[in-house]
């Protein structure tokens, strides 16, 4: 598809092209490092997406389906372009590192509340939101991004084989939208389409991007088979050579899948809770009730006909992640991170009696992406 299909397939026109376009030469955002210039693009593309969306609506039902999934793409998006810039500084040291990889962390905490607030129906913020959006992405990389881009060159590191050697080891993922957008605003096709079907890695992408580890192993486990379901039905949705016969396939063992998790996740969490009193458990419950909701209700569109049913429950999975995982089962590990081996040993308990059941492919997935830990 050549860039225009892709622009127009993303629904962007000729106007939004132009507002883009403006928005960045107006800045002055490039740094000239194209893999992260092509990520704020991305990033500035979304907001500005999340704003036509705001403003079309005026006045008509508010669209809070489709607001939701861009705030949802916005925060995961965020979250996947910080850990590329993390771990940049890491492989070569920047300093106010820390004070900047901070910063990140409170955008995505801050964003990830508002979304939830969006969510639960407080929709006249969205407007409040967007200029905030804008000017923090814009003073964010003006001033700390510019920061390390300047510090690296002047100290004489190569960004471009950098990224070159990121792509190689396929820890970076480009799509086709992301290009055309990056082709269109920045005029130049330096970077191109890189595609990882590889299920660990996209895994451990998201687990490291969103600092999932909560360092309770069997909560771990779990949550690490909820992104290899997520990650699975992803790459099926997008995948352009698999048949719809193998795609419902998958659709029907993620949702089940899914139910499965919801019943021997969500009890081993729960007594883990009740065990070490918890605080807030009722509200927590309630929020796992809401999962299982959402899943029978996309199984249920599905069934029914609706085609995007399986790209919205990839959507809605994604936002359970950043949501739940990483806020609300992060207060989990605050609670007990001095009671690890209490916890474990319960655990242990739990396993023999059989409430927990663990599964070969569940502890491979763990083992292979918390390091051998022969903890479970
Ligand atoms: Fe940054
Ligand atoms: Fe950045
Ligand atoms: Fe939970
Ligand atoms: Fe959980």
């Amino acid at each position: 598809m050549a860039n225009s299909g892709v622009l127009e397939a993303l629904g962007i026109g000729p106007e939004f092209q132009e507002s883009l376009k403006t928005f960045w030469v107006k800045n002055n955002l490039k740094l000239d490092v194209p893999v992260i210039d092509l990520q704020h693009i991305w990033l500035v593309y979304l907001i500005m997406e999340l704003e036509k969306e705001n403003i079309e609506a005026d006045g008509a039902e508010f669209p809070l389906e489709r607001i939701t999934k861009i705030m949802g793409d916005l925060l995961s998006f965020a979250a996947e372009h910080f850990s590329v810039e993390e771990d940049l500084f890491l492989a070569f040291e920047l300093p106010d590192a820390i004070e900047h990889s901070d910063r990140h962390r409170n955008f995505v905490q801050f964003l990830s509340q508002r979304a939830s607030e969006v969510k639960a129906g407080q929709h006249e913020s969205v407007k409040v939101l967007i200029s905030f959006l804008k000017d923090w992405l814009t003073m964010h990389i003006l001033k700390d991004d510019k920061h390390y881009a300047d510090f690296y060159r002047d100290s004489g590191v190569n960004l471009r084989q950098y990224f070159q050697r990121q792509i190689e080891k396929h820890a970076l993922t480009i799509d086709r939208g992301q290009v055309a957008v990056y082709k269109l605003v920045s005029e130049s096709d330096e970077v191109r389409e890189i595609v990882n079907e590889n299920i660990t890695s996209n895994v451990m992408k998201i687990w490291n991007s969103n600092h999932l580890n909560l360092h309770i192993p069997i909560i771990d486990l779990q949550h690490l088979w909820l992104i290899h379901l997520v990650v699975e039905l992803d790459l099926a949705s997008r995948s352009r050579n698999m048949g719809s016969s193998a795609r419902e396939k998958i659709f029907q063992r993620v949702v089940q899948g899914a139910v499965q998790y919801a019943h021997e996740h969500f009890s081993a969490e729960e007594r883990i809770m009740q065990k070490f009193a918890f605080p807030g458990l009722q509200a927590h419950i309630k929020q796992h009730d809401g999962f299982r909701e959402f899943v029978a209700r996309r199984a249920q569109q599905y069934r029914q006909g609706d085609t995007q049913a399986a790209i919205k429950l990839v959507q809605d999975l994604r936002d359970w992640l950043l949501s739940h995982i990483a806020i609300e089962d992060h207060k989990i590990h605050l609670h007990l991170r001095t009671h690890l081996n209490e916890v474990q040993k319960f655990v242990r308990e739990l396993v023999n009696s059989g409430e927990i059941t663990l599964r070969k492919p569940q502890i491979d997935l763990y083992n292979q992406v918390c390091g051998l830990q022969r903890t479970v």
